[in-house]
């Protein structure tokens, strides 16, 4: 196996730091990304085959959701064994082959690590269920009935009902923040720490570059198991995800102890220059800036865009309250597996289209490490299902819950059988997409969304201010506006239905990337934008840039 060995100080983009600095990320989701044995289901070999696209498209780091054994209750988020292939993805080799042709393009690979729950076939937990006076017992959350029967408390799973199931043999309930086949691990446990500092090196030794960490937020429980207060009726027929926001999540999420485990874990991976990126849901920004301090995670998601439709004056307030409590600590995403696009989020057609890349433009002169989820560079809307759910989340709550099916799709290669992703019938059964929504069709159209992505990644690659000069923000007179200075580079992102005008402080301002045509500088100062509605501008300050659409 190649193992990619790369100069300590520089990163991804040739800058000093880390390799992280500066990169842009690419989420793939495997099982249904590309798929080359034909069984319907994407596998690491169908990965490989389509990285040399990923390259040319500019991104610098691919992770990789779930591709372990799992008897797949949550499509992989379950996992039966964290240190081997599920025979439907392909085998250790096709992962070291994915990984050393990734290094060969210059492309980091990052997995993703499950530690807040196994499967309820992992030999642990099997092993625990059988034998309640074992050495893994404690290795789950193991409680009593309430005095009354029941759960022992009023935590809710994710997915709808109780955080809890009752293990009939010993009369003892086993918690699960998810599905009951997702049983949490007991991170008070010696031994759970050890064996995940054990994963992450053995997937290190294989030559990954990072880490995207599942439910970082959830690891720790409150060693007494307290109710959490209630803040929301919950009725019968409720969204799950709307009856779990109706707790405060005091005592089953966001633990003080979480760092320290990600400060355990940085020990294991800083020496080794693996990134860690947490998904941490939590409610404060304060409260997210502690994963992301010196020493514990590297980045985390901001996942509180991808909650949002159409709402700019909130997304922006967001935006800066997140990025001043941790300016170089957020990978900023507009969308992900878990959610609906973002395209269909904001409107649908060429509104959304325009909305996303106008927000997107904007996330990629944030700083941080962002990331576009597969398909995001098309502008995708979400998939339309032909028939049932796929989704836990949906099946377990039929009609209270969209699910998350329409963003996982199977990505649209070209507009041959199932859009090129599979020989077979995919695994999800949705309509095919038209070919002007597929990789082939925009390609050959140099106006189409992908050349626009593409040229974005090329502008902030070519502009390193954009993600590593000190950021101010300049004051707009609508909250729907935000703009913002960092050395060389201005950002004008007005996401208003009117055209707005900002002066930038200083002369000599010249067009990087718009995200539609029609901005225009004054002249002959160049010392203030004019930006439509829904677009955002990128400028610099360092010589002239082609510029498609700008005046
Ligand atoms: C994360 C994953 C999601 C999964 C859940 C439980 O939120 O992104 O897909 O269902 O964790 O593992």
């Amino acid at each position: 196996m190649t193992t990619y060995t790369t100069e300590t100080q520089t990163g991804s983009t040739g800058q000093p730091g880390p390799w992280w600095r500066g990169a842009v990320g690419y989420e793939v989701y495997v099982r249904s990304f590309a798929d080359s044995s034909g069984d319907g289901l994407g596998d690491l070999a169908g990965v490989t085959s389509r990285l040399e696209y990923l390259s040319w498209l500019g991104v610098d780091a691919v992770w990789l959701t779930p591709f372990y054994p799992s008897p797949g209750h949550d499509h992989g988020y379950d996992v039966s064994d964290y240190c081997a292939v599920s025979r439907r993805h392909g085998t250790l080799e096709d992962f070291d082959t994915l990984v050393s042709e990734a290094h060969g393009l210059g492309l980091r690979v990052m997995v993703d690590i499950v530690p807040n729950h196994t499967s309820i076939e992992h030999q642990w937990f099997a092993s625990a269920r059988r034998d309640p006076g074992g050495p893994d017992r404690d290795r789950f959350l193991w409680a009593d009935p309430a005095p009354g029967g029941g759960p022992p408390n009023n935590w809710l799973s994710h997915f709808g009902g109780p955080a809890w199931t009752l293990d009939e043999a010993s009369g003892q309930y086993w918690c699960h923040l998810f599905l009951p086949e997702q049983p949490d691990l007991n991170w008070r446990n010696p031994r759970v720490r050890d064996d995940f500092d054990a994963i992450l090196e053995w997937w290190m030794d294989r030559g990954v570059d990072g880490f995207r960490v599942d439910v970082a937020h959830g690891l720790v429980k409150d060693v007494q198991l307290r109710d959490n207060p209630q803040i929301a009726p919950v009725v019968a027929g409720m969204d799950p995800f709307d009856a779990f926001d109706s707790f405060e999540h005091r005592h089953d999420m966001d633990q003080s102890e979480n760092v320290e485990i990600f400060r355990r874990w940085s020990q294991v991976c800083a020496p080794r220059r693996a990134m860690l990126l947490g998904e941490v849901n939590a409610p404060w920004p304060d409260r997210m800036a502690r994963y992301v301090q010196a020493g514990a995670l590297d980045q985390a998601f901001f996942l509180q865009s991808a909650f949002l439709g159409w709402d700019p004056e909130t997304l922006l307030t967001m935006v800066r309250v997140m990025h001043d409590a941790a300016p170089h600590g957020i990978s900023w995403v507009l969308s992900n597996h878990d959610r609906s696009r973002p395209v269909t989020r904001f409107g649908g057609g060429d509104v959304g289209v325009r909305r996303s890349l106008a927000v997107s433009t904007l996330f990629l002169t944030l700083g941080g490490t962002p990331f576009l989820y597969q398909g995001e560079e098309l502008g995708l809307p979400d998939g339309a299902l032909r028939a049932g759910f796929h989704d836990p989340v949906s099946v377990r709550n039929a009609g209270a819950t969209h699910g998350r099916d329409g963003c996982r799709t199977p990505m649209p290669w070209d507009s041959s059988t199932h859009n090129g992703f599979s020989a077979g019938a995919p695994w999800i059964d949705a309509e095919s997409r038209p070919p002007e929504q597929t990789v082939a069709g925009q390609r050959a159209d140099p106006g189409a969304p992908l050349h626009r992505y593409r040229d974005l990644l090329a502008v902030r690659r070519r502009h390193p201010d954009t993600w590593r000069a000190p950021l101010e923000w300049i004051e707009a007179s609508d909250p729907r506006v935000a703009a913002l200075r960092r050395g060389t580079i201005a950002v004008v992102a007005n996401l208003s239905e009117r055209t707005t005008s900002v002066r930038l402080g200083s002369p000599g301002w010249q067009a990087a990337f718009a995200s539609q045509p029609g901005c225009r500088l004054d002249s002959p100062a160049n010392d203030t934008v004019s930006v439509p509605a829904e677009t955002t501008v990128v400028l610099s300050n360092d010589g002239p840039l082609a510029a498609p659409g700008v005046a």
